[in-house]
């Protein structure tokens, strides 16, 4: 029987041991690099590293060939949270439990960390020792759209110009396929690159069809515990979204709404994993979790 919360614990150390390794202040003592270990190792579910791990090793790739692509994936989500946080974005306090980086260091350390954050991705993309060039080569295209104009940061802009304004429900979606789907699309295709599957496109946009189902419920379920959630549990600010009045799913539809299109995401999700011939035990869990998570 599959044991989700035991495979999550172990993949989560897995990544938390090869980050702490790489961002190692031995090898690259500075005040910038404490505060990118701040932003990065402190915390945090590793939601993202979880689907790549999961993906790849359904589909035969062993977890030595993932380290990379996790890590790079994560730290560009670190460095986004780093910079979402700042007073010129949600201006938020509370990160993962702790102080946000610009407050327990100062906003040009948090600017600055995040930047290098970025640059720490793909290079560490490109050291893969056991993947072709032409698989890192691919990882650094997935990985470089879902993060820029065509993905996280366009997703970013449209959530910062869309405060107090009424948009419609279309255009929120969009938003947050872009902010939050995108990258966790990009776990997906990453795990797939990593692995013999590679080539299969058709096995891909199935991939893809799932992943951007639950891209977009994540979103909603954040935006559901910006309301419920308790500050203990998810680390962060209750209310920060209603505090700056944010285009989010319960504004537009209500919190029960809200539920009931996590729900049907939910679904969605799995019913395209039911035609995938592999195991695909991690990937259900990890759809359950996003959509019932507390934190
Ligand atoms: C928070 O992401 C920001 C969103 C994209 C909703 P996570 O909920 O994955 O944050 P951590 O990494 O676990 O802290
Ligand atoms: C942020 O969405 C998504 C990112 C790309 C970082 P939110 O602004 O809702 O994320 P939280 O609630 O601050 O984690
Ligand atoms: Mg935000
Ligand atoms: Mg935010
Ligand atoms: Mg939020």
């Amino acid at each position: 029987m599959y044991q989700f919360s035991q495979d999550l614990s172990q993949l989560q150390q897995r990544i938390n041991t090869f980050l702490t390794q790489q961002l190692n202040l031995d090898t690259h003592p500075s005040p910038l690099a404490e505060a990118m270990r701040y932003g990065v190792l402190l915390g945090g579910k590793r939601i993202r590293p979880f689907l790549v791990y999961t993906t790849g090793r359904m589909l035969g790739a062993d977890l030595n060939q993932l380290d990379y692509a996790a890590a790079g994936l994560e730290a560009i989500h670190a460095y986004s949270l780093m910079h979402d946080d700042l007073p010129a974005m949600d201006n938020d306090t509370l990160r993962r439990g702790q102080p946000t980086c610009h407050i327990a260091f100062d906003e040009a350390s948090a600017i600055l960390a995040g930047d290098a954050l970025q640059a720490f991705a793909f290079e560490i993309l490109t050291q893969a020792p056991l993947l072709s060039a032409e698989q890192k080569l691919a990882l650094v295209k997935t990985l470089s759209r879902a993060a820029g104009m065509q993905g996280m940061c366009l997703g970013q802009s449209l959530d910062l110009i869309s405060e107090q304004k009424q948009i419609t429900l279309d255009e929120l979606e969009y938003i947050h396929r872009n902010k939050t789907g995108a990258l966790l699309s990009a776990a997906l295709k990453m795990g797939l690159i990593c692995s013999s599957h590679f080539a299969n496109q058709a096995l891909e946009q199935q991939l893809q069809r799932y992943a951007e189902a639950i891209g977009l419920a994540f979103q909603v379920q954040d935006d559901i515990l910006d309301i419920e959630g308790e500050s203990e549990i998810t680390g962060k600010t209750i209310g920060s979204d209603l505090m700056a009045d944010k285009s989010t799913y319960p504004k537009l539809l209500g919190l029960v709404g809200a539920k009931q299109k996590a729900q049907q995401l939910y679904q969605t999700a799995i019913s395209e994993l039911e035609n995938l011939p592999f195991d695909t035990a991690a990937l259900r869990a990890i759809a359950e979790f996003v959509v019932n998570r507390k934190s």
